[in-house]
């Protein structure tokens, strides 16, 4: 029998970086991404509150919680504590002849939590997956009330849901995904976000009245909106540029989708569990969706796992003998519900919601002191989830280019500095909520001199 080969030591940094270049493909990042110094993949070995450390033992503050999900930061043995007493307990209970008693728990914790009446939780992996349930219990709704023919879905443009195909369908960044993406699911369509600095419609708040949310209605109306099924949109989105909307844009949105009869999708994977310094960003707006989504935050990244939540009247079309035909074996997985579970109780406890909108106020306030830099055109955020938009030109507002010397010169410098994020178009901030203030105004310092050094290496403004 041939032997097992010997895993490789994490002390041996070379050689990890051989075999991952040999046999890892890192998602969202070209084939040997860990061989190309430029693309500044790091190894990552330990953390702890929000410090994580590489290979090569440096530090770095975790700018952006991982992927916008270490909501109570690294390291936390409460959460491993009770993933493993779950594991040892029970693993795994099958939604075909069962369920398990943390899943449970969660459901019920979740409808508490959750804004308004969001009450009965379907259980999956994460946030691609908690769209795609979301997309198919809302045209299955329409289905079983008797309008078959809803099935169109409105997104934004600029908006990210997810990478499986209708998750792909409904975000608004189509042109990336051509190659593979496409053809995208039937009756996905877009609008223009609500992206005041950029506005796709040439027109400047408030004196537009706040077009963009005109513009979904005007879409339902043309399509028909008996042809709708669902408009689908994160109160704030992230993926592009933090995206806060204007004060009339979601209360409007909820009225438009009630007045033609369309469910509203929010989408809380990045916003919620106080990630904008409510427990869910739909709070700001006393917003409450028709189904939500969620995931990142739920378990802070200790486990896998993701859901989409429903209203009694969305459920009332699924009673009696009308099921959802969608399973998915790892949705309510016993030990990620543990995980989550564990995780609640430490934003609950250590009262992370409220650090997150204080330490969110102290980092966006000095944030919009950096807007005096010739290559910031705006800064936004709420709560800790911020933003600092980059332009080559104030005026024009030009954006660099992706694969540019300036985006990966200011990359490399907030890493050499100590700061683990990207500069994309947006230098995207979210950091654990168990941040405090040293290390909050030492974010806003490596960004700032990161800038400095950027506009004179590029002598630009
Ligand atoms: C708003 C939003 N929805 C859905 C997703 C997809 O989540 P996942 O990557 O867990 O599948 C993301 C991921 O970043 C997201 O930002």
């Amino acid at each position: 029998m041939a032997k097992a080969p010997e895993l490789i030591n994490v002390s041996n940094e070379a050689a990890l970086r051989d075999a991952g270049e040999e046999h890892l493909w890192i998602h969202a990042s070209a084939h040997r991404a860990l061989a190309d110094e430029a693309q500044g993949k790091r190894i990552l070995v330990e953390g702890d509150g929000c410090i994580v450390k590489d290979i090569e033992g440096h530090e770095f503050i975790d700018g952006l919680s991982g992927l916008w999900l270490v909501n109570v930061g690294h390291g936390r043995k409460e959460i491993a504590d009770a993933m493993a007493r779950q594991a040892t307990t029970l693993a795994y209970a099958s939604s075909i002849s069962s369920t398990s008693v943390p899943a449970i728990q969660l459901a019920t914790l979740l409808a508490e939590i959750t804004p308004g009446d969001l009450n009965t939780v379907f259980f999956c992996s994460g946030g691609s997956e908690a769209v795609e349930s979301a997309l198919k219990i809302a045209r299955q709704y329409h289905y079983l009330k008797g309008e078959p023919k809803r099935l169109k879905v409105i997104g934004r443009r600029g908006s990210y849901h997810g990478a499986t195909h209708a998750a792909m369908s409904v975000s608004g960044l189509r042109a990336g995904n051509e190659p593979h993406g496409s053809p995208f699911m039937y009756g996905t369509m877009h609008v223009g976000p609500p992206h005041c600095y950029r506005c796709e419609y040439n027109h400047t708040y408030p004196g537009c009245d706040v077009y963009c949310v005109h513009a979904i209605e005007q879409l339902i109306e043309h399509e028909n909106p008996k042809s709708v099924a669902a408009v689908i949109a994160e109160p704030i989105s992230a993926s592009n540029g933090v995206v806060v909307p204007p004060q009339e844009y979601l209360p409007r949105l909820r009225e438009i989708c009630d007045r033609h009869g369309v469910l509203l999708i929010t989408d809380e994977v990045i916003n919620g569990f106080g990630r904008t310094g409510k427990m869910f960003a739909s709070e700001h707006w006393d917003l409450v969706g028709d189904i939500m989504t969620m995931a990142k935050g739920l378990s802070s990244g200790y486990a896998p796992i993701g859901a989409a939540i429903c209203r009694p009247h969305v459920m009332e079309a699924f009673e009696g003998p009308n099921r959802l035909s969608h399973l998915l074996t790892f949705g309510g997985h016993a030990v990620s519900c543990a995980a989550a579970l564990a995780n609640i109780e430490i934003i609950q406890r250590e009262k992370l919601v409220d650090n997150s909108a204080i330490m969110g106020a102290r980092l966006l306030k000095q944030l919009e002191e950096l807007e005096s830099h010739a290559i910031v055109g705006e800064v936004s955020g709420l709560g800790l989830l911020c933003g600092v938009e980059l332009v080559k030109d104030k005026e024009t507002k030009e954006k660099f280019k992706g694969d540019g010397e300036e985006l990966k010169f200011m990359t490399q410098r907030l890493q050499d500095k100590g700061l683990l994020t990207r500069a994309g178009n947006v230098i995207s901030l979210a950091p654990p909520l168990c941040i405090n203030k040293e290390q909050v105004d030492r974010i806003v310092e490596i960004v700032d001199e990161t800038l400095t050094e950027a506009e004179q290496e590029f002598d630009l403004g």
